[in-house]
């Protein structure tokens, strides 16, 4: 069947994965990638699928109510995959208005535009928003985000996504317009911005710069490998249930500072060092404020109703990045702008 299809911060990391599986595996489908480019999104994440006669992109920021409007005007969406977001919870601490505005002001934007356009012809049409598990807030030792867990978020970007997520069911059940949610897991893998734990360790033990662990390196987070997000989305844009909510996890829980221990291995092997080198450059640093102890996702609906399983191990996806990012200095370099190195030396050396 043929679809056009809006796919919202398909240059940053999760959406350059969505809109590339996308384009490769519906031809019948148009993808249009709408995103800002903000310091986080990259069209060269999609070099490789920027000539496909079923890809095009369009540079715009989903908080412009009228650039919003008028897009919809002249193009209807049978579906939108909306990533679009600010998505980082230490720029949130220091700059919470950005958030504000592009994740709760630019979700309702892209709504009401759906919305109005879509008026009475809402069959088979879907607006997916895609979230994080960051919204029911922080677990102690026990226990797993479902769907039903209630809502508790903890930080301005956490807050603002949680606001979105209300908004996007207020639409569904005030004005009918069909909407599925899901919540997701923190993802790895290749083209994430290097200011996230993962890319931004690889890089600092590349380059030997100290790597920061925050407090005492004892929050849990649960990894999924970006690619097996973006198999979920797509099974949930064509089987998920309209109005329904899915939480996706990894099943695949790690204390920070494990993790960083685990990648410094890694990286030893990977570039020819003595065990034990990269390790030498872990930096225990002031801990984040209202740093959220433990995440972990309840992945039965999703797996008993869909059938999505995460597939890749950790150790494979690990592997597959830290080889990513060895591989493609450039990109590294490209994205390591004057934007970041700003950002660094104020997060990390004006501590
Ligand atoms: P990212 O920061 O790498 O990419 C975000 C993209 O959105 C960028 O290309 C950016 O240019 C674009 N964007 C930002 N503001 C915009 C605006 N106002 N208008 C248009 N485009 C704009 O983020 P990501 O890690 O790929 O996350 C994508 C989505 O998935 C976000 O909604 C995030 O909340 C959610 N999510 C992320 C994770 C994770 O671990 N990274 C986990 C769960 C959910
Ligand atoms: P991050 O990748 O920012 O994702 P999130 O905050 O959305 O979970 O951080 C993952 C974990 O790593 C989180 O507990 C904070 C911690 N962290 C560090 O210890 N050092 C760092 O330099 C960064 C960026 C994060």
């Amino acid at each position: 069947m043929q679809k056009t299809i809006l796919i919202t911060g398909g240059a940053g990391f999760i959406g350059s994965h969505v809109a590339r599986r996308f384009v490769r595996n519906y031809p019948q489908y148009h993808i249009v990638n709408l995103d800002k480019l903000t310091y986080a999104g990259n069209l060269e994440n999609l070099s490789d699928i920027e000539n496909e006669p079923n890809y095009s992109f369009i540079k715009g920021d989903i908080a412009d109510q009228a650039f919003i409007e008028e897009l919809f005007s002249r193009q209807s969406y049978d579906g939108v995959i909306h990533l679009a977001a600010e998505s980082h919870v230490d720029r949130s601490i220091s700059g919470p208005m950005e958030f504000i505005k592009a994740n709760i002001t630019g979700t309702v934007n892209l709504l009401n535009a759906f919305r109005k356009h879509s008026e009475g012809r809402c069959d088979g049409k879907l607006f997916y928003h895609i979230s994080t598990d960051e919204v029911y807030g922080s677990l102690g030792n026990e226990g797993l985000f479902t769907e039903e867990t209630a809502y508790d978020p903890r930080s301005p970007y956490s807050a603002s996504k949680a606001s979105a997520d209300h908004m996007v069911r207020a639409w569904y059940h005030t004005y009918g317009i069909p909407v599925v949610i899901s919540n997701c897991s923190n993802n790895y893998g290749p083209n994430q911005f290097p200011e996230k734990l993962i890319p931004l360790a690889i890089n600092n033990i590349r380059t030997n710069k100290p790597v920061p662990v925050y407090g005492k390196g004892e929050n849990v987070r649960d990894w999924l490998y970006v690619e097996d997000h973006a198999a979920a989305i797509d099974l949930i844009f064509h089987n998920g249930a309209v109005g329904e909510t899915y939480n996706v996890g990894g099943n695949n829980e790690w204390r920070n500072i494990d993790l960083i221990k685990l990648l410094c291995r890694i990286m030893d092997r990977k570039l020819d060092r003595e065990p034990g080198t990269s390790a030498k450059l872990i930096t225990f640093v002031k801990d984040r404020a209202g740093h959220d102890m433990r995440y972990a996702i309840d992945n039965s609906k999703i797996s008993g109703e869909l059938g999505w399983n995460p597939s890749v191990s950790f150790e494979e996806g690990l592997d597959r990045t830290v080889s990513w990012y060895l591989e493609n200095e450039r990109w590294l370099g490209g994205v390591l702008s004057g934007d970041y190195k700003s950002y660094y030396s104020k997060q990390y050396l004006e501590r």
